[in-house]
């Protein structure tokens, strides 16, 4: 699968060139007309047999949160700034890979022998932490490392066989998910593929995306959000997600309500093919549908999402089998969408 690729490839958001390429490769000679537009989105058409008159949009975005070099230091530690929701909880003590020459560095900070109580028991502010890629000195530092270069952690991908294990699920899942759907045979209707930018700091180029390709509905394809771990005995509010239970409909988030057609139609569809699903149940969070369904006179939106442990981490998991099933899920909804489902 493309997703060991995608997960290693550098695309923190603004900065997206490694996964656009890679994905360019994938699909080329699958799609019938594909170009990168001003922002920087990879779009696709994919011509249907004609038989049923729709534009469908597939979205998953490229981009990933992580950090930008904003400073290089005298003593040739870099100083950098979150790009997206990155957790400071787990951004300390971590090794990056810094800039396109994936430089090594480490998130540095005070040994512990050193931290007062106080210090031990609190989470170290992110703008009090600096990367440190060996360098002597600022000079030594501006010879490998440019100001705007970004840094994302630097983990290997990992194939344990049912579970995968790697950085950047979110959305690289989405986008593997997406490369596969556009590698297979044609579909009934038009499908319009975007491989977007800059969703993690504010779904920017989904907008942009949807209004070119002018969609009649769109699917949001994601790795999203999963608390399935062991719970307090008391609390007894049931996970958003779980891993192994199938893709993941959504409901309703910070940013949209799922058109409730489609996420009766996916739930029909998966029911029909006897493919296992499950909702997304929680509002938090956004998606690309957040931006696509206001494009223009409105988009009939709905997301489909893989559950993904520990995202915006060094480390998501998934499994491999919800991969194959939510593109399972989506072939045979692309095959019997029809007109008549979001007829109003
Ligand atoms: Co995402």
């Amino acid at each position: 699968m493309i997703l060991r690729e995608l997960s290693e490839a550098i695309g923190v958001s603004g900065d997206e060139g490694a996964v656009r390429t890679i994905i360019k490769t994938a699909i080329d000679g699958h799609v019938d007309e594909v170009w990168v537009d001003n922002l920087g989105n990879l779009l696709a058409i994919k011509r249907g047999t004609g038989s049923v008159p729709l534009r469908v949009m597939l979205d998953a975005h490229m981009d990933e949160v992580g950090m930008m070099i904003t400073g290089l230091n005298a003593d040739g530690s870099l100083s950098f700034h979150p790009v997206g929701g990155l957790d400071p909880r787990v951004v300390l003590g971590k090794t990056v890979w810094v800039g396109p020459k994936r430089l090594v560095g480490v998130v540095g900070g005070k040994p512990i022998h050193l931290c007062t109580a106080k210090e031990r028991s609190r989470v170290v502010p992110m703008d009090s932490l600096r990367i440190d890629i060996g360098a002597a000195d600022e000079k030594e530092a501006s010879g490998k490392v440019k100001v705007g270069d970004r840094a994302t952690f630097a983990t290997e991908y990992r194939d344990l066989g049912a579970t995968l294990m790697g950085k950047a699920f979110d959305d690289r899942a989405g986008c593997a998910v997406m490369v596969e759907l556009l590698r297979g045979e044609r579909y009934p209707m038009d499908v319009a593929a975007a491989f977007t930018v800059q969703e993690e700091v504010g779904l920017r180029g989904a907008g942009v995306a949807a209004y070119r390709l002018e969609p009649d509905v769109a699917l949001a394809l994601e790795g999203t959000i999963c608390d399935d771990l062991p719970r307090e005995p008391d609390e007894d509010i049931s996970p958003v997600t779980e891993v192994g239970k199938g893709p993941a409909i959504s409901l309703m988030d910070r940013a949209t309500i799922a058109d409730p057609r489609l996420v009766r139609f996916l739930a029909e569809t998966a029911e029909l093919n006897h493919i296992p699903y499950q909702f997304r149940r929680t509002s938090a969070g956004g998606t690309d549908a957040g931006a696509i369904h206001l494009s223009r006179g409105g988009v009939p939106s709905v997301g489909l999402s893989v559950a993904c442990r520990y995202i915006h981490s060094p480390v998501a998991l998934c499994s491999r089998e919800d991969i194959e099933n939510m593109i399972r899920l989506l072939q045979a909804a692309l095959s019997s969408l029809t007109p008549a489902v979001i007829a109003r």
